[in-house]
């Protein structure tokens, strides 16, 4: 065997040893984290960067107007943490700083701000997205991505698989020589069966018919395969909801279709799929600004703005005017997580008030129009005048 398929074959197996390793962490995690059962639930509020401070900050003194009572009572206690920055990234050479992932494991229920994600080019070593990290560090295995536009029939309730799949070895592909690079794409029985479950369970407690498995197992027959089998096969215990299935292609094409898409319930689809499908969706709800997403696992959760860190518009000298509408969402998703469902219909109805009935602030980006501080000031006093 020539030297160069030996120490490729060498690599390749470490990442399936490390994988096994993942699958057996997997399997020894059976139940999810109770919180009616908790003392105090530890929320941490981390700012990220580029934008992320102002806009979490804004998300943050909201969180705390509603749990007024509950931090009082010593129910809820705020954690903020400030190191998952860019700068402090690149010293520590690691996707989250030793320090930072210890702050964050502290915590029962994260809010994040969004993280600079380097890539090659970019005066940053090309180190691992934050975010996806965090997704691995925590287990945070389900990407629940509502989208809604009611006035035209779209209520989607998205299930990303967001710990496997292409993301699973995204920064361990290697290059066996000058010709040929590879990367790999994962699926697990676990994985699968996780985020299939998950999905088919929020259907069954939401009243939802369908749920609609998106893969392209057609062609990437082994993993994508497996996913589709899996959710075959949990279907099977959730005789009142239909399972459909379709290709991610021909799926991109149907949520442009106005007659098909208002058909479409919840989606359980694998990572790079779901992070593509999910951005198209929420471009009919406004754009990614306006929406949130829930990163779920069975001990942690993680509730951040599904769009990026913007570094423009902090050289510009325009973070105090980024819009929080979307890490207000993600406040939404976390206060219904963590049992505070009153408090969580209360700020998306007053926030809905805002954004798209009242708007008696706009955020524009820039000083024409509203900042993210007094947006947020806006959303309390629309929650009082409730
Ligand atoms: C998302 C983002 C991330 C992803 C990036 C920032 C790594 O696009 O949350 O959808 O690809 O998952
Ligand atoms: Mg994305």
């Amino acid at each position: 065997m020539s030297d160069m398929i030996k120490t490729s074959t060498e690599k390749f197996a470490k990442l399936i040893e490390k994988q096994l390793a993942r699958v057996e962490r997997m399997n020894a995690q059976k139940d999810f984290l109770d919180f009616s059962k908790l003392d105090t639930i530890v929320i941490g509020v981390c700012g990220g960067d580029g934008i992320g401070p102002a806009i979490t900050s804004a998300a943050h003194s909201i969180l705390e107007f509603l749990l007024a009572d509950e931090v009082k009572a010593g129910k809820v206690q705020f954690k903020v943490i400030d190191g998952l920055t860019i700068e402090n990234r690149v010293k520590a050479n690691k996707a989250i700083p030793d320090d930072v992932l210890d702050e964050l494991k502290a915590c029962h229920v994260i809010l994040k701000g969004p993280t600079t994600t380097p890539r090659a080019g970019d005066p940053w070593p090309n180190i691992e997205s934050a975010n996806v990290a965090m997704r691995k560090e925590l287990d945070l295995f389900a990407n629940v991505r509502p989208v809604k536009v009611p006035e035209q029939g779209i209520d989607w309730t998205f299930f990303r698989e967001n710990t496997e799949g292409a993301y699973a070895l995204g920064s361990e592909g290697f290059a066996v020589n000058d010709d040929i690079a590879f990367d790999f794409t994962v699926a697990t029985t676990e994985g699968c069966e996780r985020i299939a479950r998950a999905a088919f369970d929020f259907a069954a407690k939401n009243g939802k018919t369908k749920v609609t498995a998106v893969t392209k197992a057609n062609v990437v027959k082994t993993t994508d395969g497996k996913f589709l089998d899996i959710c075959k096969k949990v279907a099977k215990d959730y005789p009142d909801i239909e399972l459909d299935d379709w290709y991610i292609d021909i799926m991109t094409a149907k949520l442009v279709d106005e007659k098909r898409r208002t058909s479409f319930q919840v989606l359980v689809l694998p990572n790079l799929y779901g992070d593509i499908l999910t951005d198209e969706a929420a471009e009919f709800q406004g754009g990614v600004g306006t929406a949130g997403s829930a990163n779920l696992g069975k001990r942690y959760a993680m509730f951040e703005a599904i769009h990026g860190s913007a570094p423009r518009m902090v050289a510009e000298g325009r973070d105090k005017y980024a819009d929080p509408c979307s890490i207000i969402r993600a406040a939404v998703m976390l206060l219904n997580h963590i049992g505070y469902g009153d408090k969580a219909d209360k700020l998306e109805r007053a926030l809905d008030k805002c954004m798209y009935e009242e708007k008696k602030l706009v955020i524009t980006g820039r000083d024409t129009g509203a900042t993210g501080a007094e947006f947020a000031q806006y959303v309390m006093d629309t929650i009082q005048a409730l």
